[in-house]
């Protein structure tokens, strides 16, 4: 069997995408841990930031010697970088045999096939407006993960004004909820207890699509699957977030206590010039109306500082923001130009140094808050779902919480918890996780 080496980069988006390209390829490839070793290399790549797309050249950068050395192995980019750059690819990389957008990725056997016929480089970048993937279900055989992810619908039509997503996703399309629901089925045969569901934009599933359900209904569809425990999403934006889904929250038990709410700034002059479509204030009552209807909701966000024209006192506002809605995490980023993105031509572009300056303020401030409600954990019992022995400490076991906190844990020895459900008492906090002792299984893995 021939061997493929794949390295993922960015979102959950992506790592989906390449769960989906190694099942494509098993039967004729097995995966590797060595680029050295491997008859096929492919990057899949983020270009949501310019940094995840400076990481992705210099990696494909590296690989020049390997084809120099052994030119019969093939070496492609696929995902966003690829969508957006291109032709423009082989031309910076020659050793590229691949270009493959992200929509393309189905095709992978026929065009690897087309490539060795003809040994010819191959850009597939077409992105056809009614595309919407296929079922597609790795066999997870003896690996027995606890969880997966499943996408439910792609692409973007916000076009927030710093984002490159609409660009290189193409527009919102949903995906059939009777393939959704067949492919969680699947997963859960294979003994997957947790799913999450993708999109850019999941409280806008169906609304373009005759006859879809809502998301909230699609919510209610997918807990009715029997064995399967929990259910996650991810990415919600603000102004589609629903009554009727927050309610879901209080309504639908297998779903977790957790919201993914990106704010992305607290200036109303900021959310205007990034085209978010809210205020700071319609964002506030969202939340509070939230936790009214699920008190013990856990919230994220993402964040980003020096968006051009963001002042002190622009700045300040999302300090605020994040202290009035005191979220358990937050991923907060330097704003970058992205190619077609409307913000790269906005003047007053912030310098690097007060970005780095405003994002390490950013940080010291949750790093406190985040303790803090890390602390409150502490003398309580959680439930855990356990993905298995801690990778740092083999000796405890680890899992998250319905409210997504890492917790690692003791348990007397000899119990086998991969995949149960339990109860955990918290007994101390670490810097990203809970610490806690195993108290009872709730159900069995
Ligand atoms: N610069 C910085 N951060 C960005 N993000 C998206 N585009 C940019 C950009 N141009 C961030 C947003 C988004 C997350 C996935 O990445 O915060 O929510
Ligand atoms: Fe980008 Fe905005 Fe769409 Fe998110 S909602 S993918 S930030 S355009």
């Amino acid at each position: 069997m021939k061997k493929v080496y794949l390295r993922t980069f960015g979102c959950q988006m992506n790592e989906y995408d390449s769960e989906r390209l190694l099942a494509l390829l098993s039967g004729e490839y097995v995966p590797c841990q060595a680029p050295e070793e491997a008859d096929l290399i492919l990057i899949n790549t983020c270009s949501v930031r310019r940094k995840a797309e400076e990481k992705v050249y210099s990696m494909a950068g590296r690989f020049k010697h390997l084809k120099a050395r052994r030119p019969e192995i093939i070496i492609g980019i696929c995902g966003c970088v690829a969508q957006q750059e291109g032709e423009r690819l082989l031309k910076r990389f020659p050793h590229l045999d691949l270009v493959l957008g992200p929509q393309n990725i189905y095709r992978i056997r026929e065009i690897l096939e087309e490539i060795e016929r003809t040994r010819r480089p191959q850009v597939r970048v077409e992105m056809e407006s009614g595309f919407r993937p296929p079922v597609v279900v790795p066999s997870l055989d003896g690996k027995r993960p606890i969880k997966a992810q499943v996408t439910i619908m792609q692409g973007c039509d916000n076009f927030c004004s710093y984002c490159v997503v609409p660009y290189v996703r193409g527009r919102e399309i949903s995906r059939p909820p009777e393939d959704i629901l067949r492919e969680i089925e699947c997963l859960v045969r294979q003994g997957v207890r947790e799913v999450t569901l993708l999109g850019q934009n999941v409280n806008s599933y169906g609304k373009k699509e005759k006859g879809f359900p809502s998301f909230a209904e699609l919510l209610r569809m997918v807990a009715e699957i029997p064995d399967l425990w929990r259910i996650r999403f991810t990415t919600s934006h603000p102004r589609d977030l629903s009554e009727d889904l927050m309610r879901a929250f209080a309504e639908v038990k297998k779903l977790c206590e957790h919201l993914h709410l990106p704010v992305q700034s607290g200036s109303n002059r900021i959310l205007r010039r990034m085209n978010r479509g809210y205020t700071r204030e319609e964002y506030l009552e969202k939340i509070r109306r939230l936790r009214e209807i699920c008190p013990e909701i856990a919230l994220t966000t993402d964040i980003i500082v020096g968006f051009p024209g963001e002042t002190e006192e622009d700045f300040a506002e999302t300090l605020f923001l994040l202290e009035e809605v005191r979220y358990d995490e937050i991923f907060s980023f330097k704003y970058s130009d992205r190619p077609y993105a409307r913000a790269r031509e906005f003047p007053e572009k912030v310098p690097e140094e007060v970005k780095a300056e405003r994002l390490s303020r950013v940080h010291t401030l949750q790093a406190r808050i985040t303790e803090e409600i890390n602390r409150s954990y502490i003398g309580r019992e959680v439930e855990v779902l356990v993905e298995g022995p801690s990778e740092t400490r083999p000796e405890l076991w680890t899992g998250r919480t319905r409210t997504n906190h890492v917790v690692n844990f003791s348990a007397p020895p000899g119990l086998d918890l991969k995949g149960a459900l339990v109860y955990v008492f918290i007994k101390d906090t670490g810097k990203h996780s809970l610490r806690g002792e195993y108290r009872r299984t709730i159900q069995g893995p």
